[in-house]
């Protein structure tokens, strides 16, 4: 059965009703996994002529955002966190590398890698308050993300790496 971004958004909002923690958004991210894995959904939300990113569906109840994305080439972004906020990855087609950071120094801005993943068509990672991150990608790549509280995020903080 093919998924519809009423559905999906409806679906979202039950279970951060229930719990808008940490719970309720590993709710999302194991549901979301179908959600990704399917193609017509994909196809009909996530268009190739689209911009980079593209608001599906906002809720102005419980603050989240339903984002579409479509990124046409490689891409690397800088560690950074979402400050108050969090967001949910769902990898649709093409990889994602999450790379993981721990603070190095707090005052200096300073993060250290700690680890990555790969996230590929039907994963979902949740990264929570304050967890830092860098999405990097060699090629094309479509996710679909869930944004927690984006008006409560300007832009959150970006960190320097060391070694
Ligand atoms: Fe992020």
């Amino acid at each position: 059965m093919a998924f519809t971004i009423d559905a999906v958004a409806q679906q979202v909002r039950n279970f951060l009703l229930q719990d808008q923690g940490p719970a309720g958004r590993e709710r999302v991210r194991v549901y979301l996994q179908d959600v990704v894995s399917d193609q017509e959904f994909a196809n009909q939300y996530l268009d190739d002529a689209q911009p980079q990113r593209r608001v599906l569906y906002e809720d102005a109840d419980l603050g989240f955002a339903i984002l579409g994305h479509v990124f046409k080439e490689a891409r690397k972004a800088p560690p950074h966190d979402h400050g108050v906020s969090w967001a949910i990855y769902g990898q649709v087609a093409g990889v994602t590398t999450m790379d993981g950071w721990d603070v190095v120094e707090a005052g200096e801005g300073t993060v250290r890698l700690r680890d990555s993943i790969e996230l590929t068509p039907g994963n979902v990672r949740v990264y929570n308050e304050n967890e830092i991150h860098s999405p990097r990608r060699e090629g094309p790549a479509k996710l679909i993300r869930i944004e927690g509280n984006p008006s409560q995020n300007p832009p959150g903080r970006v960190w320097q790496p060391v070694q």
